[in-house]
Order: C-alpha cells, then structure tokens, then sequence
C-alpha cells in the first residue's frame, strides 16, 4: 500500500468541493488515513513549494493558497501517488481532461483546485511537511 499527500487548495475549499472531491476518492476504495482542514502559514506554504522558489509564478502561487483553509489529506490505497495524480488531471485546465478534477472544475493556471504528490520522494517529504 502507499501513502500519498493531497491538498485542496483554497479555492477547492471556497468553492465548496470538499465533498465531491473525499468522494471521488473513497469511490475509487482509496482510505483517507488523515486529514486536517485549517489555515495554513506562509513559512509552510513556501517550505511545501519550494522547487518552485525561483519560478515567475511562485509569489502569485503562494498568496493565491494563503487566501483560505486548505484540507490537507494522506490518502493511501495501491500506486496511490499515480493514480491520484491521474485523476486530478494536468496542472493547465486546459489541458486536463473532462472526468479529472481540474478538467472538471478548474478555469484558471493558478486556482486549480488540487494538489498531489509526483513521487514517492515527494510523497515522504510533504507528509512529513503536513502532519508532523
Ligand atoms: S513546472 O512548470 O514544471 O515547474 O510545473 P510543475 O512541476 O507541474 O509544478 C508547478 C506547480 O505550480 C503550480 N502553478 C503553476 N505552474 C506553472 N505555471 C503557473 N503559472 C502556475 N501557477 C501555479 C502548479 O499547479 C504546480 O503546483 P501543484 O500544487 O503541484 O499543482
């Protein structure tokens, strides 16, 4: 089994898809192991993106989370990193396909929903980030 960390973002939450997107999730017969709903600080925020630090969008991306309470979930099941991944869909909602989340519901680069570990590496270092 594998564990992997997902976060609605702020506009995940203020939209109200709290719901639809633990749904998807416990339909699919993955387990969320935890989770945590709460206003996350900036240090954590930057620490979680911090690859990114040197990319033009970094401070648009890291005020837009700041902006609300994030849902911060472990959820684990079989080659859970990989398939969460596909079911959220491509970071560019004009690319995700309809059936993800961002193809269905995401409009904009930045707002886009959701975010999911990419490794198994990442996966230890964000949940590690998240729930310790
Ligand atoms: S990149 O371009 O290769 O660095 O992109 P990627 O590794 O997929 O992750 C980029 C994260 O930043 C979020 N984000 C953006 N990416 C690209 N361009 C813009 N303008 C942008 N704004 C925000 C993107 O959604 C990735 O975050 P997560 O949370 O993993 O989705």
């Amino acid at each position: 089994m594998e564990k992997t960390f997902i976060m609605i973002k702020s506009d995940g939450v203020k939209r109200g898809l709290i719901g639809e997107i633990i749904g998807r999730i416990e339909r699919k017969g993955y387990k969320i192991t935890k989770a945590k709903l709460f206003q996350p600080g900036r240090e954590l925020i930057e620490e979680h993106y911090m690859e990114h630090r040197e990319k033009p969008f970094f401070r648009e991306l890291v005020n837009f989370i700041l902006e609300g309470p994030v849902m911060a979930l472990e959820v684990e099941g079989e080659s859970a990193i990989e398939v969460m991944r596909l079911m959220i869909g491509h970071r560019d909602f004009k690319i995700a396909a309809p059936g993800t989340i961002r193809g269905d519901f995401a409009n904009s680069l930045t707002e886009n929903i959701i975010h999911g570990s990419d490794s198994v590496v990442s996966a230890e270092r964000e949940l590690n980030l998240w729930f310790n």
